[in-house]
């Protein structure tokens, strides 16, 4: 019904696993086939998220034969880094999302972070799924491109049919070591209580529509609650970075209600809360605009941590140096954004997006904490007390 339909806001979906599982290959399979076929019209390049517009998941679906209606305007997807120095992004991004999908790659079953981050979701009772990644991997795979999985395991011999069963069991076994019930999820018939694993290939894409299709009808199934729009603010800081031109701006995540340019608004600051006004509310532009330029790509996975950020500083059309560079997973694409000087302006945004907000004083912001909007009739004192709680 239309009503319900127009209540919802996207759920914000969390990318976890261990490092070079294909977290962030993933998302690219999913935003680069629909470039790929035209479909770029939405897809929108977040602040360190991905923003998945209803249309473009239907369309990547079709081959589902899905029956069941997607109610929600989108999905907010939100990669995490996994190399094990980046626990507290892991920590940040698990805390904002309502739903998750921990990747683990099946040639390598369960691993440090694997467990780390299975860990941080059953902390916060957050509801996930398991993205078995890397399929083609096994031996002999014969890739069909971006097919469901069932077909597409139909399609192969004998032999990788056998590898792929030997492998899924002794990752079922692990997860039952960690206290967990796991299944393939077209054979999960008690969701909620076992965990659904969707074997996929970030690489030639199998799987990856079943992923998002589960994703989104298990969301929009079980949390209509949570994901009821509300017109309370309700919006986290992911990253405090200085941007040419911009000064210190603030990522930031929308995870419900609206946010408009000029909104008065206090965050927790290292010296006491900061309160100040929106001058810009910013989102990159769709993929196909940053595509025309894709130093990423050759960077994709095979270069060291340590030399990432020189990498991409080297890459830099202006050759300045980049003084908020973190992690590629969560930025990279953002920083290449601001070179090129393509942020979309926004008037008001509503959620849930991610958002890069530039204003005045926001240099000593701490990622992390709330950000909260001052209306007529609050209580500032009050705000700036719950900011500092933080
Ligand atoms: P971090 O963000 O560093 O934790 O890594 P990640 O989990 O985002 O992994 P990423 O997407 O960077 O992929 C790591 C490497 O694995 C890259 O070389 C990818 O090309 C490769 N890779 C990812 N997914 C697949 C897959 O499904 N099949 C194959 N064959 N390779 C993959
Ligand atoms: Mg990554
Ligand atoms: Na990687």
């Amino acid at each position: 019904d239309k009503k319900a339909e127009g209540n919802l806001r996207s759920p914000i979906c969390c990318i976890m696993g261990h490092v070079d599982t294909g977290k962030t290959k993933l998302l690219d399979c999913i935003r680069g086939t629909n470039v790929q076929e035209g479909e770029a019209g939405g897809i929108t390049q977040q602040i360190g998220a991905t923003y998945f517009p209803a249309e473009n998941i239907r369309e990547r679906t079709r081959e589902l034969k899905a029956d069941a209606k997607l109610n929600v305007p989108g999905l907010l997807v939100i990669d995490t880094p996994g190399h094990e120095s980046f626990t507290n992004l892991r920590s940040r991004g698990s805390g904002l999302c309502d739903i998750a999908i921990l990747v683990v790659d099946i040639m390598h079953g369960l691993e440090q972070q694997t467990i780390e981050s299975l860990n941080l979701l059953r902390m916060r009772n957050t509801e996930f799924m398991v993205a078995l990644n890397k399929v083609d991997r096994l031996y002999g795979w014969k890739s069909h491109r971006n097919e469901p999985i069932v077909k597409a395991l139909k399609r192969q011999t004998k032999d990788v049919q056998n590898e792929f069963k030997m492998r899924l069991i002794q990752i079922i076994t692990q997860f039952k070591e960690q206290g967990l019930n796991t299944e393939l999820y077209y054979k999960n018939k008690e969701m909620g209580e076992t965990h659904s694993i969707v074997p996929t290939s970030a690489i030639s894409g199998e799987g990856v529509p079943d992923l998002l299709l589960l994703l989104v009808q298990w969301a929009q199934k079980t949390m209509i609650e949570k994901l009821t729009f509300s017109n309370e603010v309700q919006c986290t800081v992911l990253e405090v970075k200085v941007v040419e031109g911009h000064g210190t701006t603030i990522d930031v995540v929308l995870v419900n209600g609206i946010l408009h340019e000029g909104d008065q608004v206090v965050v927790c600051g290292m010296q006491g809360p900061i309160v100040t006004t929106i001058r810009a509310l910013l989102t990159p532009h769709p993929m196909k605009e940053l595509r025309v330029k894709k130093p990423w790509d050759f960077y994709q996975g095979s270069v060291p941590l340590e030399m990432r950020s020189s990498l991409l500083t080297g890459l830099r059309p202006s050759g300045q140096l980049c003084l908020s560079f973190s992690d590629a997973a969560v930025g990279y694409e953002d920083m290449l954004a601001s070179d090129w000087g393509t942020y979309l302006h926004h008037k008001e945004i509503k959620a849930a997006q991610g958002i890069k907000i530039t204003a005045q004083g926001l240099e000593y912001a701490i990622a992390g904490t709330g950000l909260y909007v001052v209306g007529p009739d609050d209580d500032l004192e009050e705000i700036k007390r719950s900011a500092m709680e933080d």
